[in-house]
């Protein structure tokens, strides 16, 4: 993958009727689809992509620094399995992705924005939640994972008002997210949840 823009979705502006992708479209197979939202540099989903080459992984990540290391190394890496969409992971959950076509959602330590006046900022809040709930197929499942104890007492309470996702154990043999290591490395303790979507 060169940086010509291959293999970053070119997401339609608002205005141009319905947005919503058709998966088999963008990767031209009909291969299940997981999602990585704040991808960071991409060392969890590139990994994953490389494990999993039967499944199609999607990285939203608005940072372009990010995301352009992100994608440089799936070129080296030749993953033919991978899109990246620089976007707002909010917006592109509900805005751009069809109801219950999603396998996997990941959303591995999301900024916490620590400071009260910032909580609104926060990615997981009951509006994203419902989004992530109409997306995910029957059986998908949601991954997460923070070291911020607080934001994690907030997600618990919005898991809480769900009626279709379940908590499940499940072991994720993909490597470490860049900020997984780092608060291993400093001794954090690093709050997970996998939750599964019943059949309604
Ligand atoms: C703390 S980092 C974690 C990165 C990676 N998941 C990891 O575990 O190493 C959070 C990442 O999410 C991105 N991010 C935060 N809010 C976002 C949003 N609303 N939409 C897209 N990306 C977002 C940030 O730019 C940053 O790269």
């Amino acid at each position: 993958m060169e940086d010509t823009g291959e293999g970053f979705l070119n997401l339609p502006a608002a205005t141009d009727g319905d947005p919503t992708l058709v998966w088999s479209e963008v990767f031209g197979d009909e291969q299940p689809v997981q999602i990585e939202l704040g991808i960071g540099k991409g060392r969890f989903i590139l990994d994953a992509a490389a494990r999993l080459p039967d499944v199609n992984f999607v990285g939203v990540e608005w940072a372009a620094k990010y995301l352009r290391i992100a994608h440089h190394r799936a070129g080296r890496r030749q993953l033919a399995n991978i899109r990246f969409a620089r976007t707002d992971a909010r917006e592109f959950v509900e805005f751009f992705v069809p109801a219950a076509s999603v396998q996997a959602y990941h959303i591995y330590f999301p900024d916490p924005w620590p400071k009260k006046r910032h909580h609104k900022r926060r990615l997981f809040n009951e509006g994203f939640l419902r989004e992530i709930e109409r997306t995910l197929e029957t059986d998908g499942q949601l991954w997460l994972a923070t070291d911020f104890a607080d934001y994690f007492e907030v997600m618990l309470e919005v898991l809480h008002t769900s009626r279709v996702l379940d908590e499940i154990d499940a072991e994720w043999l993909g490597v470490r997210t860049n900020y997984e290591e780092k608060s291993l490395a400093l001794g954090k303790p690093i709050f997970r949840r996998v939750l599964k979507k019943s059949g309604l």
